[in-house]
């Protein structure tokens, strides 16, 4: 039988799996699809600080969905990573590994307070041209030590550890090249990835999500935040700033950090490119997460972003195994296909 492999999305408001198994040479089913509430107090924002509850739980959840195989790719979104992209002079790979291992706290741009000792550390090289250009991430262990105790504690094998958003290219099919910004809206956070020619341009995590909608909501509805949440499954984000009665302020606020915080990001990269408009050098936007489904978002952000935005659907390229059906809200297992592809691709 054919080797499958879970992508693990470990998010602040819900974890995701996704099992994926390898059909052929291009083609990918999906086997299982699952998720669940991190267990109360296990996480702190975007934290594990309790990797044997969540290992129980976990673990828990694969066996009710009969989930066999232990082989896991684990994603991280975390503002804890550091990314950094150098240029290095041609060099062999051995003569690179001493290169970023002599100069990481350089490269990583780390405080002084903090030892080399203390980080994971990986590297790809990304063009080879003139110059080697390099991408480097850096993780201090102490945020990254408790995920890899509660991959163990719930059996299973950690093949690889990764930058969740970097594994989201893999799930489209892009064999137009069309230039993508990738826009991942979660409960805590906002992550935005791009890339160019096929490789890491542009990472930058934003402060916003789901959690300051709800918290936007209660105050535009005067209602308690638990009541609020279930606002944004119902309304859009127009009709809630008209219905609303309270005060929209922060609801204004919050959308206005949503789009001025990707606004940024394409422009920096628009300057970096020294382009004269950010649809010279870029396609589309493209939502995922639990809030790209939030009604009214996708015409928002185009309207201030003009560019195309639309919402990346990981089910228009892969088959579905029996008795799984495509959730309504299927941008939350983005991330988690995504990593799941990077395991098949080892
Ligand atoms: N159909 C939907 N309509 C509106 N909101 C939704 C919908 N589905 C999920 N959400 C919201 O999306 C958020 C969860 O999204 P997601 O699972 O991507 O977050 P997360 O990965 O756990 O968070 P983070 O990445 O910030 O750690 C919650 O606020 C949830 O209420
Ligand atoms: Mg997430």
């Amino acid at each position: 039988m054919a080797k499958s492999c879970l992508g693990l999305d470990i998010g602040s408001y819900q974890i995701k799996i996704a099992e994926l198994v390898r059909q052929g040479k291009h083609r990918y089913r999906i086997n299982n699809l699952c998720r669940f509430f991190p267990p109360k107090g296990s996480m702190a924002q975007d934290r594990l600080v309790d990797p044997k509850a969540l290992a129980f739980v976990l673990r828990e959840v694969l066996d009710k969905h009969e989930i066999r195989t232990d082989r896991v790719v684990l994603g991280l979104n975390s503002h804890n990573m550091s990314i950094r992209q150098v240029s290095m002079p041609r060099m062999s790979s051995r003569e690179l590994e001493q290169a970023v291992e002599l100069d990481l706290a350089e490269i990583l741009k780390l405080p002084t307070s903090q030892a080399v000792e203390s980080i994971y550390y990986s590297y790809d090289v990304f063009s080879r041209g003139q110059e080697l250009d390099v991408v480097v991430v850096g993780c201090s262990k102490e945020i990254l030590d408790p995920h890899i105790a509660m991959i163990k504690a719930a059996e299973l094998t950690a093949m690889v550890i990764d930058v969740a958003a970097f594994n989201l290219p893999r799930i489209v099919d892009n064999s137009s090249q069309t230039r993508t910004c990738y826009v991942d809206l979660g409960y805590g956070q906002t992550v935005i990835y791009v890339e160019s020619h096929g490789f890491y341009s542009v990472y930058r995590i934003i402060p916003v999500g789901g959690r300051m909608l709800d918290e936007a909501a209660a105050a535009a509805f005067e209602m308690d935040v638990f009541e609020a949440q279930k606002l944004k499954y119902e309304y859009s984000l127009e009709e809630m700033l008209r219905k609303g009665t309270g005060d929209k302020s922060m609801l204004r606020s919050v959308i206005h950090q949503y789009t001025g915080g990707i606004m940024q990001t394409l422009d920096y990269l628009r300057s970096q490119s020294r382009a004269s408009r950010v649809s010279d050098i870029l396609d589309q936007v493209v939502l995922c997460g639990g809030i790209s489904h939030v009604h009214g978002l996708v015409t928002a952000f185009q309207q201030e972003l003009d560019i195309t935005v639309k919402r990346l659907n990981p089910f228009e390229t892969y088959s579905l195994a029996k008795g799984i059906d495509k959730p309504v809200d299927y941008g939350v297992y983005a991330n988690s296909i995504g990593l799941a592809m990077r395991g098949l691709s080892e």
